[in-house]
């Protein structure tokens, strides 16, 4: 089973005015969840504890955009550091795929996939919450016979929706709240937010399609 680190869910966060978030965003924010730096540490963590599992193996790190986004830029130049510090280092090519399954604060049943033209053998994610979007990625993938396919989410909720799938590699396990920035939108916004927070109410309605 994954190590992760857990935010409770009586977890209060922080203060909105204790950190830098963007004017266009301060209204819209309840507290910093996670923080950035805090986000990096776990990362920097991530990455050595890939490297120590994955031996001499080629890796194709396949990017989940757009929530994945960030995460994947920061993991891999953690492993990348790792790469060249070390005796020991792996090959890594990178690919993208693109996939769309929420609306609102919602999550649909709709999975929609674009792009990626490798073989996958690690997926960098932003966060599972049902774990459907995964799901269907894998079962995707697993046409291609991969060698091997690990997967690597920086959140993973506590939900009564979820599916049971756990992926390989887990930063933080989050409670159950609708979570914005470090990538992750709603309806688009909030992706140039660099603290994990939640968004408040008046916001929801705000940026509602
Ligand atoms: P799942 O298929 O229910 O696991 O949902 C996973 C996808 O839903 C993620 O890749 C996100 O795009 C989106 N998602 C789920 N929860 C959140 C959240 O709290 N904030 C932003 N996006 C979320
Ligand atoms: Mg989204």
């Amino acid at each position: 089973m994954a190590s992760y680190l857990e935010i409770a869910d009586d977890e209060k966060g922080h203060e909105l005015d204790l950190f830098c978030v963007p004017r266009h965003y301060e209204n819209d924010l309840e507290k910093v969840i996670i923080p950035h730096g805090l986000i990096m540490d776990r990362t920097e963590r991530l990455a050595r504890d890939i490297i120590r599992d994955m031996g001499g193996h080629h890796i194709v790190a396949l990017c989940v955009l757009k929530g994945g986004y960030k995460f994947f830029a920061d993991l891999l130049d953690y492993i990348k550091a790792l790469n060249q510090n070390s005796d020991k280092s792996v090959p890594l090519t990178v690919d993208f795929i693109r996939v769309k399954s929420y609306c609102n604060d919602k999550s649909t049943d709709n999975v929609k996939v674009i792009g990626g033209d490798e073989l996958s053998n690690l997926s960098g994610k932003d966060i599972v919450e049902t774990g459907r979007t995964m799901q269907t990625l894998l079962s995707l993938l697993s046409e291609c016979n991969p060698k091997m396919v690990k997967v690597v989410s920086l959140l993973v909720k506590r939900t009564p929706r979820s599916s049971g799938y756990r992926p390989d590699y887990i930063g933080f396990e989050v409670p159950d709240s609708f979570l914005v920035g470090y990538a992750l939108d709603y309806n688009e916004y909030f992706r140039d937010l660099s603290h994990i927070c939640i968004l408040n109410d008046q916001a929801k309605e705000k940026y509602k399609v």
